[in-house]
């Protein structure tokens, strides 16, 4: 895999280039190799997030992990206890968000890279039987929490010319019924990752909106308020994307180099297509 840009690893093979041969014992250059870049990653606790987390920490990154579910985040952290640092909050506390980063430790405290991950969807009901409350904790989970996380971090960012990942969905572009609120609030996601790279011109930050289809994580788990039946038929038969895959993607764009930005990526996996519009006939 080719390593480069904000990857960690970029960093020694840029000063493994410079000695023009293979790496030396030059006390200088080890004294030289900068230390870890920082990644934050929501939604760690579970399938897309806890997959980046630890493709992230593989790859050499010090890693701020967030979710509610302490327990998880502890035995993530467990792997690589000196480069994780636990940030245990429900992302729709703002005060939560704001305490979080006031306590984290000087050497976790420049943001190289924020993957904007937690988020769910809840119910399949068409909108008029659809849950109000529902509705309204996907949008201040998928949308308010997801902004104000990154707006507390643009400072941090833009000093680091760092690398925003947000974790849309292709509902962001393709209804479906039942989708109603968490297909709007992926588009916001998607649409507003668009906008952050208009607004972040000349700074250096880059800015990308992952798009993926049908993925087995607990994501069906969540939004049948855990019908383990109603999950496992969805994926039956299917191969469906792995959190592995989304992992792996995060991963790539953040070993670009500077210059480059993947605005979107959509992917879906091959046994998921699309079909016709519907048609009501009166009568
Ligand atoms: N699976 C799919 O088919 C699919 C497809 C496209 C896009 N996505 C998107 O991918 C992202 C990750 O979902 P997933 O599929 O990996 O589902 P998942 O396994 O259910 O993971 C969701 C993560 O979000 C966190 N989260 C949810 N509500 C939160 C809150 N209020 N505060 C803090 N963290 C919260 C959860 O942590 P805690 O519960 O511990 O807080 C968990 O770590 C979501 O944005 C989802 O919309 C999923």
């Amino acid at each position: 895999m080719i390593v480069a840009g904000l990857s960690p690893e970029s960093s020694d093979n840029f000063h493994t280039r410079q000695s023009g041969g293979p790496p030396q014992s030059n006390p200088l250059q080890i004294a030289m190799t900068p230390s870890p870049k920082t990644a934050f990653v929501t939604g760690a606790s579970s399938g897309f997030g806890r997959a980046i987390a630890q493709r992230l920490l593989q790859a050499g990154w010090r890693l701020i992990i967030s979710a509610r579910r302490r327990e998880r985040l502890d035995a993530l952290a467990a792997e690589f206890p000196e480069r994780c640092h636990i940030a245990c909050f429900d992302i729709r506390d703002s005060a939560a968000i704001d305490a979080a980063l006031a306590g984290l430790p000087e050497n976790f405290a420049n943001i190289d890279l924020l993957v904007n991950n937690a988020g769910l969807a809840l119910g399949t009901a068409p909108a008029p039987q659809a849950d109000l409350a529902q509705w309204r904790q996907m949008i201040d989970t998928n949308i308010t929490g997801l902004i104000t996380l990154t707006h507390a971090l643009l400072p941090r960012l833009i000093e680091r010319k760092g690398l925003i990942v947000n974790i849309s969905s292709i509902a962001a572009h393709y209804p479906y019924p039942g989708g109603n609120v968490y297909g709007g609030s992926k588009a916001f996601v998607s649409q507003f990752s668009l906008g952050l790279r208009s607004d972040l011109h000349g700074t250096g930050v880059r800015v990308t909106s992952i798009e993926p289809g049908m993925a087995e994580t607990e994501f069906t788990l969540v939004r049948t308020g855990g019908n383990q039946a109603a999950s496992d038929a969805l994926y039956a038969g299917v191969t469906p994307i792995r959190a592995e895959d989304i992992a792996e993607q995060v991963a790539w764009i953040a070993s670009l180099p500077a210059h480059l930005n993947i605005n979107r990526i959509e992917t879906m996996p091959v046994n998921q297509s699309f079909a016709g519009f519907q048609v009501h006939r009166e009568g």
